[in-house]
């Protein structure tokens, strides 16, 4: 290599160091959004290029630091729909995955074709426990971490930022989990990934798996580290959050936590259990609430998946109630019964619900919205009417008008 080779190599190493070291600094949760790749794995979820830049656009103005935009090596729509992002998608980071494989990273590499160097990068995977050793790579250990040399080191010829995982790393032997991440930062790995593949872990587990990889990884600050939670127990979200305790850097989510099997830790539940615990986190995620709830809608529009009603953040029913004790305080002050008002996550508003457990408030002032006298002796006769009521009837307003005045 020459003189000026090695400068230009020893210069581009000092500003991806620079880069870690800021965000290491910051202290700033990253989100790591992987809607459009680990979200798009979901049986049923597939979504067209246009919807992925869609979705990448308004990921962006909720404010994510990168945006894991699809595997280009798994198929031409995903290299088209990160080819269509190149230019209108400009603040987050797009990265494509790759598996440890040369041509994975060309493919990667032509998709981000156009993008700006320190905007751009790669996300490589390994299986590296001993059961995706022995019965999906046939590969031993040591064949295992070659492929990590050789390939990290690769994509880092062409990339700044470059991430590697070891997949299904949550059972993976800890000391051989170390010499892995050893291997691809001194390959050139700018952040680390700790997937928890099959969603195995608890949040005690989580973190403590996290500490034992600071400790056994001496070159662990010349990166970022990034965590990667399924939800097969119903944990990604705590396990997510027990590592941003322990110092995680980046946290990788889907929106609705749309995934793989159960899916994947839900964007807008890390981003507002953080939001709403800064004096136990004391980091902030950079997120801007108010885009969560219509971020949530776009992607149940375009994927076809419909969270549960009384899914936490973006559920139809979170801000509805019919229990006439709630419905009390609602009306009294909004904060009595919620986390956090509609408007801080971009909702539209409390419903107050009229039915069986309703209360006279709630009816008074439903009569009173609809224009209609609300005096006790008509709060009285409606709710005595709408206890009367077949289960599952709805009460719209016309079915309130007409029950009201006795129609
Ligand atoms: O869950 C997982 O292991 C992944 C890898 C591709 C990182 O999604
Ligand atoms: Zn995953």
């Amino acid at each position: 290599m020459s003189f000026l080779a090695r400068l230009a190599k020893s210069a581009k190493g000092a500003i991806k160091r620079a880069i870690v070291q800021h965000h290491q600094r910051s202290g700033a949760v990253l989100f790591s959004d992987t809607t459009l790749r680990d979200g798009e794995q979901m049986p049923g979820a597939t979504l067209e290029p246009a919807d992925k830049l869609e979705i990448a656009l308004a990921l962006e103005k909720a404010g994510v630091h990168s945006l894991d935009a699809g595997f280009p090596a798994s198929s031409e729509q995903d290299a088209e729909a990160i080819r269509m992002m190149i230019g209108k998608v400009k603040r987050p980071v797009l990265t494509a995955l790759c598996r440890t494989v040369k041509s994975d990273v060309d493919a990667a590499d032509r998709a981000l074709a156009g993008q700006p160097a320190h905007k751009r990068g790669v996300s490589l995977f390994v299986g590296t426990s001993p059961l995706h050793r022995q019965f999906k790579l046939q590969k031993t250990e040591t064949e295992i971490l070659r492929i990590i040399e050789d390939n990290v080191g690769y994509a880092a010829s062409k990339f700044e930022i470059v991430a590697f995982s070891p997949e299904d790393a949550s059972r993976t032997e800890l000391p051989y989990l170390c010499e892995a991440y050893r291997t691809a930062i001194a390959a050139g790995a700018t952040t680390i990934g700790f997937p928890d593949t099959v969603g195995v872990l608890t949040p005690e587990k989580a973190r403590d798996f996290l500490r034992r990889i600071q400790d056994g990884v001496p070159n662990i600050d010349r990166v970022l580290v990034a965590v990667h939670f399924h939800n097969d127990l119903g944990l990604a979200v705590a396990n997510t959050l027990a590592c941003i305790a322990e110092g995680a850097h980046v946290v990788q989510c889907t929106v609705n936590g749309i995934g793989e099997r159960a899916g994947n830790a839900s964007l807008e539940e890390v981003a507002m259990a953080l939001d709403l615990n800064f004096d136990q986190y004391g980091r902030k995620a950079k997120i801007d609430t108010t885009q969560l709830v219509p971020l949530c809608h776009l992607v149940q529009r375009l994927t076809g998946i419909k969270p549960a009603p009384n899914k936490p953040v973006c559920g139809q029913t979170i801000f509805a109630t019919e229990a006439g004790i709630h419905q009390d305080g609602l009306l009294k002050n909004p904060d009595t019964y919620l986390p956090f008002r509609p408007e801080r996550v971009g909702a539209e508003k409390i419903e107050l619900v009229l039915g069986r457990h309703s209360g006279r408030r709630a009816v008074s002032n439903r009569l009173a919205e609809l224009g209609l006298p609300s005096d006790d002796t008509h709060v009285g006769v409606l709710l005595e009417r709408i206890k009367q009521l077949p289960k599952g009837v709805i009460l719209d307003d016309t079915l309130v008008r007409e029950l009201a005045t006795g129609g």
